[in-house]
């Protein structure tokens, strides 16, 4: 990721989509009465804007670029605390990528992210450990980021003593009530990764992430793995978990029928660029886009329901 290169078209992108921003789920409860001017709405939680990141094709013998795969092209949205934001698209459209540059696991070649109004590529020190914090993710296969070797309860304490949280006298309180916060036993704290069902370790990784009191969880594909009835057992878990600790969620999946019951706000995502955007409702009975409505006709309905119907 070294080479040096610019969007060749700038930050006037035409690809990038500029339709009404998405809604805000709740609007701030100040009680403004008639001919009160409309109270300025908070600032964004998070805040991406133009964002491009591509990977470079290398060809022959001396690795020379010949082109680029525009995993993400001219991203822009923008979510607000508490928010749950739904990004779908089928796989390979850039929703991995735009997660992992979001958490700087990737440089973008243009574009900015912004969390709670600051550049998220500028952070260092003390504000990126702040950053690491306030913003986690959870991943699609928990056998893969689970380490085989740890307890649970070192899984779930190593970041906190890291991070000088807790005290090692405090892990085991801490554990159990993650535990608790997630619906598993407190004496779960003593197995390993592989003595729990595939459900049970997707409890374990959110209670990590939530172990950080973070602001934001980003969740990748994270119930894709997971059978139905455990499927929706742990969105509820999720939703439960947003109203208890006012988590923003920014919550990826290739399956639309996902965000059908979590998500304020949809983004749908094509070959790296948002097609179409807006509340999640809107987005679902009337998506404007054919793409879209392959997405939402894409979705197996038992006894062949429609959507809303
Ligand atoms: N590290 C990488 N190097 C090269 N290409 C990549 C890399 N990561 C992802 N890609 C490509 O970027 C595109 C988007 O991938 P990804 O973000 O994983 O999509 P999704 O999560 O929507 O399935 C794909 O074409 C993928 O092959
Ligand atoms: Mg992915």
């Amino acid at each position: 990721m070294a080479v040096e290169q610019n969007n060749p078209f700038g930050r006037k992108d035409p690809r990038i989509i500029t339709v009404k921003p998405p809604v805000p789920p709740a609007a701030p409860a100040d009680g403004g009465g008639p001919g009160k001017a409309a109270a300025p709405a908070a600032p964004p939680l998070l805040e991406v804007e133009g964002l491009c990141t591509w990977f470079p094709v290398k060809k022959g013998i001396f690795a020379r670029t010949v082109g680029y795969v525009k995993a993400v092209n001219g991203v822009s949205f923008a979510m607000q605390a508490g928010e749950t934001l739904g990004v779908v698209g089928e796989s390979g459209c850039g929703k991995s990528t735009l997660s992992r540059t979001i958490l700087r696991l990737e440089k973008p070649h243009a574009g900015k992210v912004r969390f709670g109004g600051r550049d998220v590529f500028a952070l260092r020190g003390k504000d990126l450990q702040q950053y690491r914090r306030d913003m986690q993710v959870v991943f699609q296969d928990p056998h893969a980021t689970l380490n085989p070797r740890h307890s649970v309860l070192e899984i779930l304490t190593e970041g906190m003593l890291v991070h000088g949280l807790i005290k090692p006298k405090d892990t085991q309180e801490v554990a159990a009530e993650l535990l608790r916060d997630v619906g598993l036993q407190p004496d779960a704290m003593h197995r390993y990764p592989h003595a729990f069902s595939g459900g049970q370790r997707q409890r374990i990784c959110i209670a990590r992430a939530l172990a950080l009191r973070p602001k934001m969880i980003i969740c990748d594909e994270a119930v894709s793995a997971l059978d139905l009835s455990i499927r929706a057992q742990v969105l509820n878990l999720l939703m439960e978990l947003k109203d208890k600790y006012h988590l923003a969620y920014l919550f990826i999946t290739h399956d639309i029928g996902v965000v059908e019951h979590i998500a304020d706000n949809i983004i749908v995502m094509f070959k790296g660029e948002i097609v179409e955007r807006g509340p999640a409702e809107q987005v679902l009975l009337h998506p404007q886009e054919p793409y879209t409505q392959r997405l939402i006709a894409a979705v197996p309905r038992v006894g062949g329901a429609a959507v809303g119907a």
